[in-house]
């Protein structure tokens, strides 16, 4: 099989890493873009890990899991008979569903996290597949911690797992522990013992602990894996997983060394890893590979003369390649809103008539204040509007004054429903001014974390773009907001954050017993 298989762990690994909770309407557009991107399979959660993981999961099933040509659709469990019947009761709406059952295998996790012999693991493995292979056919299996097992014991349990029906072996450096000539031994030395090994695909889940996540995915590739799991932006437990979009474009741009293809549709990377950025409020590092600000941007003088020349000088891949498409101008104040909906569904962006009239209205006050809209202003103003969390709190009025030599002062009027609430706020300066007026009115009082704040696009009257995680008595909330006026947009941002502090995004009952 000359293709490898791209599941993306984004919305199971990635979100339950801390700062990347997605809500069930979150999720769901992640989902929709990576079916654009044409991912394989989607692992859309970890359904016993809380109600909200369990809807999430169901929804992506229902809604991505039954479009024509769509992805699998995966869910996560561990091997308690429970929580696998939990995982089906979510992913079973799905043309083609997955039951992905795990449990860890290493010496170190059998004596101090589950405390249980390798027989038992054995049996619960074997019991788990049997179980989950009665109610669909797509069973993978993953032994945890697998680059620190004891081989001969890893290769008995695959051994047992395949025979009980498992179509997928996964092996994880939950750890992020080995390094790639000893990982690809290992795949390879996996695919010689393993029993029924040549009749499923294996997979290969890396972790970045080491900086060494693609390298080992691709060590894993090259001895005979055929999926490898990875997320967008390379987000997950702690330093992340291999990132999808290195793995993807390592196997494209070097196709003359692997010669492999995927079934991915590069031309989407960049938006995916935007609209990930956009849902999540993190950015990535302007170095990051591939998607990266600088990732194609060429300083060095003689990099630019050798550029200019030649493209191929410096050159290895396209920004066209992974659809990113610099600064366009596309819209501009006499733009209509047959047009803004044409524009949008370019970018990916169905909406329906409420929330395209809502866009339309920001979209024309934002053309009001700055002269050229680009596809960014308009990927942040939609990404305002829909998903996020019920307004109970709305920006209906804000003044602020600041200086040298006065105290910044502000005063805030709030919509909740029908009702209006105003007061005002001093602070050390405007922004800190404006969340004390907020603070006032909502009642919570909230301890800012972090406070980050970029600009859209270029330009002086580029919009402003805030992220902030406010600690609201102990309970750490995400908010992100824009406008043209920095001020406002800290506002918005910090209203979105007690919004969501008032309908939480996620609950995560068992988070401490999850991979
Ligand atoms: O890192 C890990 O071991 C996992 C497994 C559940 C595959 O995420
Ligand atoms: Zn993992």
């Amino acid at each position: 099989m000359n293709r490898v298989i791209i599941f993306d762990t984004t919305l199971r690994d990635g979100e339950q890493a801390p700062g990347f909770s997605m809500n069930t309407m979150e999720k769901l557009e992640m989902a929709r873009q990576l079916a654009r991107l044409k991912v394989d399979v989607i692992e859309a959660g970890f359904p016993i890990s809380s109600e909200e993981d369990f809807e999430a999961t169901r929804e992506v099933a229902r809604q991505v899991g039954t479009l024509d040509n769509g992805p699998t659709i995966c869910g996560l469990s561990r091997t308690g008979l429970g929580d696998i019947d939990r995982c089906w009761e979510a992913v079973k709406y799905a043309t083609r569903p997955r039951i992905h059952t795990f449990v860890a295998t290493s010496d170190i996790h059998l004596k101090y996290k589950l405390r249980k012999s390798r027989a038992e693991i054995l049996t619960a493995s074997v019991e788990a597949v049997r179980h989950a292979r009665a109610y669909c056919e797509d069973v993978e299996f993953s032994p945890e911690d697998a680059s620190r097992s004891d081989i001969g014991y890893l290769c008995e349990v695959l051994s047992a797992v395949i025979e009980a029906g498992a179509r997928t072996i996964n092996i994880p450096d939950t750890v992020g522990y080995a390094v790639p000539k000893e990982w690809g031994e290992l795949i390879a030395t996996l695919r010689a013992k393993v029993k029924g090994i040549d009749g499923v695909v294996m997979s290969v889940h890396c972790h970045n602990d080491l900086g060494l996540a693609v390298s080992n995915a691709l060590a894993g590739v090259m001895n005979g894996a055929r999926q490898v799991e990875c997320t967008i932006n390379g987000i997950g437990e702690r330093a992340g997983n291999a990132s999808l979009e290195e793995l993807v474009m390592a196997l494209r741009t070097r196709r003359d060394f692997f010669g492999l293809d995927t079934n991915v549709k590069t031309e989407e990377i960049f938006k995916t890893s935007r609209l990930l950025s956009h849902i999540t409020g993190v950015h990535v590092q302007p170095n990051k590979a591939i998607i990266g600000e600088n990732a194609f941007a060429h300083e060095a003088g003689i990099h630019q003369d050798g550029v200019l020349k030649e493209k191929l000088t410096y050159e290895i891949m396209r920004p066209q390649d992974i659809g990113r498409a610099t600064n366009k101008l596309v819209m501009g104040k006499h733009s209509g809103r047959h047009a803004l909906a044409a524009r949008l569904k370019d970018l990916g962006f169905e909406l329906d008539e409420g929330a395209l009239g809502k866009a339309f209205k920001r979209f024309k006050d934002l053309a009001d204040r700055k002269k050229e809209i680009f596809d960014e202003d308009l990927i942040s103003i939609v990404k305002d509007d829909i998903a996020q969390v019920p307004e109970t709190y709305t920006l209906d009025y804000l003044h602020s004054i600041s200086g040298t030599g006065i105290i910044p002062s502000a005063t805030v009027r709030l919509k909740k429903e029908e009702q209006v609430f105003q007061d005002s706020g001093v602070g050390d300066g405007p922004v800190d001014a404006v969340l004390n007026a907020i603070d006032a009115i909502t009642g919570v009082k909230g301890r800012l974390q972090d406070y980050q704040l970029r600009a859209v696009t270029s330009g002086k009257d580029a919009l402003g773009e805030v992220s902030v995680k406010v600690d609201f008595d102990g309970s750490l909330v995400f908010g992100k907001g824009t406008s043209t006026d920095v001020i406002e947009a800290s506002a918005r941002a910090y209203i979105n954050a007690v919004n969501r502090l008032v309908h939480p995004a996620k609950g995560r009952d068992v988070q401490e017993v999850g991979p």
